[in-house]
C-alpha cells in the first residue's frame, strides 16, 4: 500500500505544539500508513515562538514555510490562502489537518475547502459566543468548511450540534456530509508525555529564576483585548505588580512579544517599573518543556491563553483567566478556573483566595486518556478507506 499524504497547516506557537502530538503518534504507530507533510505559514517567526518547538518536541520539520509574517488580519490571511493553495495544488494531499483557531487555521480551511481537499479540524466546536474575538470567527468558519471535526469536550460537541452538525451522519463523509467526533484533547497527550521530561531536562530553570517550587505564580498575557487595549493592559499589570508586593510572592511572566511590544510602545514607565520590581520575573517566551515545568511547579496560574488554561487543569493548578468568557466552560463550572476579566477587584480577591491552600479542589478528567492523537489518526484511516 502506498502511504497516504497528510498535510498539516501550522503557523502559531500552540499549533506547532498541537501538531507534535499527531507527529509523534504517526511516528510511533502509523509510520507505514501516513506520509506527513507540514506547511508553516510563518505567522509566528521568532525563534522562541516557532523553531524552538520543532527542535525540542522533535516534530516533523516544515516542508514549506510560506513566510507571511505579521500583518493586518485581511492581509495576513489573504497571503496565507494564496501560499497554501499553491502548495496544495502541488502536493495534492489526501486531507489537510488544521489545529485550533488562528488565522493560519482559517486560511487553511478556505484554501483547502475551495480546492476540494477534505479538511480535518482538530479542536473543533469551541465557542466563546463572542464574535468580536478574531478566533471566534476563525473557529466558526473553519468548522463549517470541514469534513471531519474532532471536538475535544462535550460542550464543543454540543456547540456543533447546535449549529446543525449531525452526529448520526454515516459514511462516505464529505464537506456536505461531515462527521463530528467527541475526542479528548491532543494537548493533554502532550502534557502527559512531556511532564517528566520537563523535570529531567529543565529542572534548573527555577534556580535560574530564583523562585521556589510551589511558591510562585505563573502569568501569561497575549490576547489582543489585553495587549491592544492599553487601559486593560495597564490595569492588569499594575494590579499584578501591586499584588506581588503586598504578598511578597514572585510572579513569573514569560511574555509574548506582542505584550512586550505594546508595553514598550504605550506604557514605557510602567514597563520600567515592572522590570525594576524584583518579585516580577519578566522573561521572553519559554520553550514547551520549560513552560510545562513552570506549570507543574507553580502555585497557581493567571492567563488569557486557551492552552495554558487547560494545562493548569492537567497539572491540577487553579487558574485565573483575564477574560470575560472562556471556551473551556467545564473548568469554570468545576470552580478551578475563575474569570476575572481585567477587573482589579476580582483579580485581587481571587489572588488572595488562591494563595491559600485549596485541598478541596478536584480536577476531573475532562480531556480524554492521553491517546487522542491515535484516535484521530485511526478515524482518518477509516475515512480514507484504509483501515
Ligand atoms: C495568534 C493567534 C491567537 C493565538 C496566538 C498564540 C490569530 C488571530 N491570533 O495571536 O489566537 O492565541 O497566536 O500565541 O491568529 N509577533 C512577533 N513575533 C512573532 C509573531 C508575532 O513579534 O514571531 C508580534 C508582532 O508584533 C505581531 C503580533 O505579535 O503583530 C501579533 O502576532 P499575530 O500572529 O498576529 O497574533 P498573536 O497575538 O500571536
Ligand atoms: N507556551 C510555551 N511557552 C510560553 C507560553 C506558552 O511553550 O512562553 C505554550 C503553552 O504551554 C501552551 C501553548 O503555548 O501549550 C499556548 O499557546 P498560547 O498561549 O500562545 O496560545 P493559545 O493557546 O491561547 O491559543
Amino acid at each position: 500500500m502506498s502511504q497516504l499524504k497528510l498535510m498539516n497547516v501550522v503557523g502559531a506557537r500552540p499549533q506547532i505544539i498541537k501538531a507534535s502530538a499527531i507527529s509523534r503518534a504517526i511516528r510511533n504507530n502509523f509510520s507505514e500508513k501516513f506520509q506527513e507533510i507540514t506547511l508553516h505559514t510563518g505567522q509566528h517567526y521568532d525563534k522562541e515562538l516557532s523553531d524552538i518547538f520543532f527542535e525540542e518536541l522533535e516534530i516533523h520539520r516544515p516542508d514549506y514555510n510560506i513566510g507571511v509574517g505579521s500583518a493586518s488580519h485581511g492581509k495576513q490571511t489573504a497571503m496565507m490562502i494564496t501560499g497554501i493553495e499553491e502548495v496544495l495544488l502541488k502536493e495534492k494531499p489526501c486531507c489537510v489537518l488544521l489545529y485550533g483557531d488562528t488565522n493560519s487555521t482559517l486560511a487553511g480551511a478556505i484554501a483547502a475547502s475551495k480546492q476540494h481537499f477534505p479538511v480535518i479540524h482538530i479542536e473543533a466546536g469551541l465557542r466563546s459566543f463572542n464574535k468580536t474575538m478574531p478566533e471566534e470567527i476563525n473557529r466558526i468558519m473553519s468548522d463549517h468548511a470541514s469534513t471531519l471535526l474532532f471536538a475535544p469536550t462535550s460542550a464543543a460537541f454540543k456547540n456543533l450540534m447546535n449549529e446543525g452538525f449531525r452526529p448520526e451522519n454515516s459514511p462516505p463523509y464529505s464537506i456536505n456530509n461531515p462527521k463530528i467526533y467527541l475526542t479528548g484533547d491532543i494537548m493533554y497527550d502532550n502534557s502527559l508525555f512531556f511532564a517528566e521530561l520537563a523535570e529531567k531536562k529543565k529542572g534548573e530553570l527555577l534556580d535560574s529564576l530564583s523562585v521556589e517550587r510551589n511558591n510562585f505564580v505563573l502569568v501569561t498575557i497575549h490576547r489582543d483585548i489585553n495587549t491592544d487595549n492599553i487601559e486593560r493592559l495597564k490595569l492588569i499589570l499594575s494590579t499584578l505588580m501591586q499584588l506581588a508586593k503586598e504578598s511578597s510572592v514572585n510572579l513569573v511572566m514569560p511574555l509574548h512579544p506582542r505584550t512586550t511590544n505594546s508595553l514598550k510602545a504605550n506604557l514605557p514607565e510602567l514597563y520600567d517599573d515592572l522590570l525594576k520590581c524584583s518579585l516580577l520575573k519578566l522573561i521572553p517566551p519559554v520553550s514547551f518543556l520549560e513552560m510545562t515545568l513552570l506549570e507543574k511547579t507553580c502555585r497557581f496560574i493567571i492567563t488569557d491563553s486557551g492552552g495554558v488554561q487547560k494545562e493548569s487543569h492537567f497539572f491540577k493548578k487553579p487558574c485565573m483567566v483575564l477574560r470575560k468568557e472562556t471556551e473551556w466552560i467545564e473548568l469554570v463550572k468545576n470552580g478551578t478556573t475563575k474569570l476575572v476579566d481585567a477587573d482589579p477587584e476580582k483579580i485581587k480577591y481571587e489572588f488572595f483566595s488562591l494563595l491559600n491552600p485549596h485541598a478541596d479542589f478536584e480536577y476531573p478528567s475532562f480531556y480524554g486518556d492521553g491517546k487522542t492523537a491515535e484516535f484521530i489518526l485511526r478515524e482518518i484511516l477509516y475515512f480514507l478507506g484504509e483501515a
